[in-house]
């Protein structure tokens, strides 16, 4: 569960993040769409307790996030950034890292059977011996997120977990992030696709310029907001159960 009350955040003299709250259920899967620039990944970050934010502002699991040490949020919050810098090290040992907050001195047998669980759920397996730094994109991105779920973490926050994936990796890790949800465990992404935020998640919030500007399932995807939003014309439709959109 993550609760955000009033919380303003600035990297420099101008807040970035305007007076935003919102409370995060247990099992949620919510999408975080906006314009570049508008605030996402700083959000994220301030939840995942990367960035310093003012006491009372984030709670985790109804503690204030500054009460936790580092390896008790690594429990409690897996983050997989939107980019990242890495050593060349082999995926095996990648996702091992994830183990990072569980292991003493050295990994246990679980810590070997979790990493191997979460290769073959990403189907990462034929490449769990090559070196990160010879994958393509997508793959690595697809490392990044089992190191994630090898935490084990209640929470977790994935800033454009499809960025980098092809079309069936997109929906495969999509629809993983989903079943996750639906075991109890809190999803949060940025998300630029529309048409898969609002199949897969079940909150969108908009966010617009450090604001959130709307939030709530797919009725507020209408075809006025997105024009606000990114000052683009769409037309939305619905078939069945589903709606999308196509820009005009
Ligand atoms: N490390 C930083 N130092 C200073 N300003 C930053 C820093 N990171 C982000 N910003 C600024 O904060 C604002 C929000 O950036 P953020 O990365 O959160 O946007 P975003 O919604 O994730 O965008 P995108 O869709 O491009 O990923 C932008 O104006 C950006 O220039
Ligand atoms: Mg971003």
């Amino acid at each position: 569960m993550i609760e955000i009350k009033n919380l303003d955040f600035a990297y420099k003299a101008d807040n970035v993040l305007k007076n935003i709250s919102t409370d995060i259920k247990k099992g949620e899967f919510v999408g975080i769409v906006g314009p570049n620039g508008s605030g996402k990944s700083t959000l994220i970050k301030t939840m995942a307790g990367i960035l310093p934010v003012h006491k009372y502002s984030v709670f985790i699991n109804e503690r204030d996030i500054h009460s936790y040490n580092h390896n008790e949020l690594a429990r409690n919050i897996a983050y997989v950034p939107q980019s990242e810098q890495f050593y060349p090290v082999k995926v095996f040992d990648a996702v091992l890292m994830g183990r990072k907050p569980y292991i003493g001195w050295a990994p246990t047998k679980k810590d070997h059977s979790v990493v191997i669980r979460v290769l073959k759920m990403l189907e990462l397996e034929d490449i769990a011996l090559s070196f990160l730094n010879e994958l393509s994109g997508g793959q690595q991105q697809r490392v990044f997120i089992a190191r994630a779920l090898a935490q084990e973490a209640g929470i977790l926050l994935m800033d454009e977990p499809t960025a980098n994936l092809d079309l069936r990796h997109a929906l495969d890790v999509l629809q993983l992030l989903k079943n996750l949800s639906d075991t109890g465990i809190t999803v949060v992404i940025a998300i630029h696709d529309l048409n898969f935020a609002v199949r897969y998640c079940n909150r969108i919030m908009m966010l617009n310029n450090g604001t959130i500007f709307s939030q709530g399932g797919s009725e507020i995807m209408t075809s006025e907001n997105i024009k606000k939003l990114y000052k683009t014309n769409v037309k939305v439709f619905q078939q069945d159960s589903h709606v999308f959109f196509i820009p005009e």
